[in-house]
């Protein structure tokens, strides 16, 4: 397959296509740089620098060669600067995801695979959720990205497009050669990790009187290299002809803030500096994820069990960059 996969120069992109190319499929990949960084794509894969919402590089990425299908990872995805800024995120994850879709359109391209998020979802409906648990984005960040899933779902309904929406948890861990490297850093995991290294100051626990078993928030994390996986496994589903929908990918265990903390102390055998801070607005007690429906439909088979494998290879990837990637 030739897979056009757009914002294949971020954190999970550049994993998918290391992924991609390690199973034979050749990549193209379209990124602007805005998060992304260009030492994080494989050496294998043809590089487009541009935006989706530019139509020189949108259209040389199309005919660089006969494209199979889209993974579209590209976006905004930083929920503090959605609530202060939706205006941003409703250009960057819907308006230029539609010149995607005309672009796709116009070169005889249907199937497209898109990273959503567990944001989508309700966070007050019982855990786990399921792809049918009900839908109400607390922020503008899933507001828009549940808006693309339905811009995806109607243009599916006309016959103009195949989609399958990947609801991600939170990603986290790191291959062998690609790691998580954001300019600006809001994940836990890589927090902690230079906190560990003395590379920054205490981080903030937001919160600690949740309805939850030590009090602080419950999150799923799922390995960026089984996320990977279920993308390759996404595009051949819709090139085997399988029905436009949306998969969760999480581990479908719930891990505390202070678990989490534990973990990387273990891992790193280092104290890990923290500090109470107040609980941010929006943020659910818990979300986990049932993957089931990846597992039976897609014959997802995530390798990454438990949080201390994650932590261990994010800690080793972090360790020999230090700086991140070179700019
Ligand atoms: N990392 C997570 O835990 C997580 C969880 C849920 C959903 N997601 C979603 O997965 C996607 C990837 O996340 P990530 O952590 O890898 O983010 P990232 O910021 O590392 O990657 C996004 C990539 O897209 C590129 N990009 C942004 N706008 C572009 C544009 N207009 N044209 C071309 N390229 C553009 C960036 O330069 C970057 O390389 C995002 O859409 C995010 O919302 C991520």
């Amino acid at each position: 397959m030739n897979v056009l996969v757009v914002g294949g120069a971020g954190y999970v992109g550049s994993v998918v296509v290391e992924e991609l190319v390690r199973a034979r499929e050749s990549a193209i990949v379209l990124d602007d740089l805005s998060t992304g960084h260009r030492d994080a794509v494989s050496p294998l894969a043809y590089f487009v620098r541009g935006s989706i919402g530019d139509e020189g590089p949108l259209q040389e990425a199309f005919e660089t060669k006969s494209i199979d299908c889209v993974i579209h990872l590209a976006g905004k995805s930083l929920v503090a600067e959605s609530v202060a800024h939706p205006e941003r995120y409703e250009e960057a994850n819907v308006a230029q995801g539609r010149l995607l879709l005309d672009a796709m359109r116009a070169h005889g391209v249907t199937d497209i695979v898109f990273s959503s998020t567990a944001a989508v979802y309700d966070p007050s409906a019982p855990m786990p959720l399921h792809e049918s648990s009900p839908l109400r984005p607390e922020n503008p960040y899933g507001e828009t990205k549940l808006r693309f899933e339905r811009t995806l779902a109607e243009h599916a309904a006309r016959g103009e497009a195949r989609f399958v929406s990947l609801r991600y948890f939170n990603v986290a861990g790191a291959s062998i050669d690609h790691g998580e490297d954001h300019r600006e850093e809001t994940h836990l995991i890589p927090l902690l990790l230079d906190a560990a290294r003395e590379a920054r100051g205490p981080v903030p626990v937001y919160g600690d009187d949740y309805p939850t078993p030590d009090g602080t928030a419950v999150r799923d994390y799922v390995h960026v290299v089984d996320v990977a996986e279920a993308h390759r496994r996404a595009a051949r589903y819709l090139a085997d002809g399988g029905e436009s929908r949306a998969f969760n990918l999480g581990s479908g265990r719930g891990s505390s803030v202070r678990e989490v903390v534990a973990a990387v102390e273990s891992v790193t055998g280092r104290r890990v500096p923290t500090r109470r801070a107040e609980r941010r607005p929006g943020d659910p007690p818990a979300l986990i994820a049932s993957s089931d429906e990846a597992r039976r439909v897609l014959g997802w088979k995530p390798q990454f069990g438990d949080l201390g494998a994650i932590v261990e290879t994010a800690w080793d990837w972090r360790m020999r960059h230090p700086e991140g990637y070179r700019e």
